[in-house]
């Protein structure tokens, strides 16, 4: 108890220092996504990294020894979060060591958070500190963007599970945009899931993008379901402005750097170009920003919407 108060402590200090290092122009990492590959079991409507990996010249896969590199790398330019992306994470395997070795890896070198994005048709590594999982719709609307039988897959999974930082992740394209409500539904009655994060389709692929418009649309109907107390984890401020378009004036690209298979670095997202930041539909980037300035009620909310979820 007195130890673990000790880390919260620890950490708070250094995520208060790092706020006062911004502000006076010291822009250090603080998260380190590593894409630890671009392979997947599956093919989804809204994801276009199938579509481009022919283009994409060796290696698909991050070597460990790569891995643990940046990952020292990362810490002492400053970061103390390490997310691992994909490509599907759980599927990530260099000889007989599997995702497990590089959570606990990232353990070893300090990281206070570690988690990793996947869409839990595999194992569950528990040893991670937070776990994000997709969840696009109900069944029939999950299936149709992912796989016939991936949401049940998914829903067998998260009954094996205990751990208790599990949040669902949405991306709303044309697809599922009716089915925001009963998305954030079934997540808040699933024991497993903690939360859920919503995000808009960044393009490509265009023709399931979303319009302005729509995007308005959806935003009303998410921030009337926050007023019912859904646990729905995008701040307010966040969540407003999902809806404007040209970002990326304002993306903060140096606060999370992305580390390819290759082991180069991609600073803000892999996705980065003209037409994917101009639509860009990620909340992650939008409450960043927000940090990033100080601003006080998204800093509060994101802070008492984890506080609740995560145990
Ligand atoms: C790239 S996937 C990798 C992890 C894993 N394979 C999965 O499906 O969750 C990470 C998240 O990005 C989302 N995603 C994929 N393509 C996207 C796009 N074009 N715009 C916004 N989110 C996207 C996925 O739905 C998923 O929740």
């Amino acid at each position: 108890m007195k130890n673990s108060n000790l880390k919260k402590n620890s950490e708070l200090l250094y995520y208060s220092f790092w706020f006062i290092q911004n502000v006076f122009g010291i822009k250090k990492p603080l998260i380190n996504t590593m894409v630890i590959l671009y392979d997947c079991n599956l093919n989804c409507k809204h994801c276009n990294i199938a579509d481009k990996l022919k283009n994409i010249p060796e290696p698909h896969t991050m070597s460990y020894a790569t891995a643990k590199g940046k990952m020292i790398e990362m810490y002492k330019k400053g970061a103390r979060v390490c997310y691992f992306e994909g490509g599907e994470t759980t599927l990530w395997k260099d000889k007989d060591r599997d995702l497990s070795n590089l959570i606990n890896l990232a353990k070893e070198i300090g990281y206070f958070t570690i988690g990793y994005t996947t869409n839990g048709t595999n194992v569950i590594f528990e040893q991670s500190d937070v776990i994000s999982v997709s969840l696009d719709g109900p069944e029939d609307i999950h299936d149709k963007i992912r796989t016939k039988g991936v949401f049940n897959t998914l829903m067998n999974n998260l009954k094996k599970t205990n751990h208790k930082n599990i949040f669902a992740n949405m991306t709303i394209s044309k697809i599922n945009i009716d089915y925001i409500e009963e998305t954030v539904k079934i997540a808040s009655e699933n024991k497993a899931i903690a939360g859920i994060m919503l995000n808009f389709i960044t393009p490509p692929p265009d023709d399931i993008a979303l319009t302005k418009e729509e995007k308005i649309i959806a935003i009303k109907k998410i921030k009337e379901l926050k007023k019912k107390s859904y646990p729905i984890l995008n701040s307010s401020k966040a969540l407003e402005n999902l809806k404007n378009e040209n970002w990326q004036k304002k993306c903060p690209f140096w606060m999370s750097a992305f580390v390819l298979p290759d082991g180069s670095e991609v600073g803000g997202c892999p996705m980065k170009s003209d037409v994917s930041c101009r639509n860009c539909g990620f909340d992650a980037p939008r409450e960043y920003y927000f940090i990033s300035k100080g601003f006080l009620p998204t800093i509060f909310e994101l802070t008492k919407r984890f506080a609740l979820s995560m145990k």
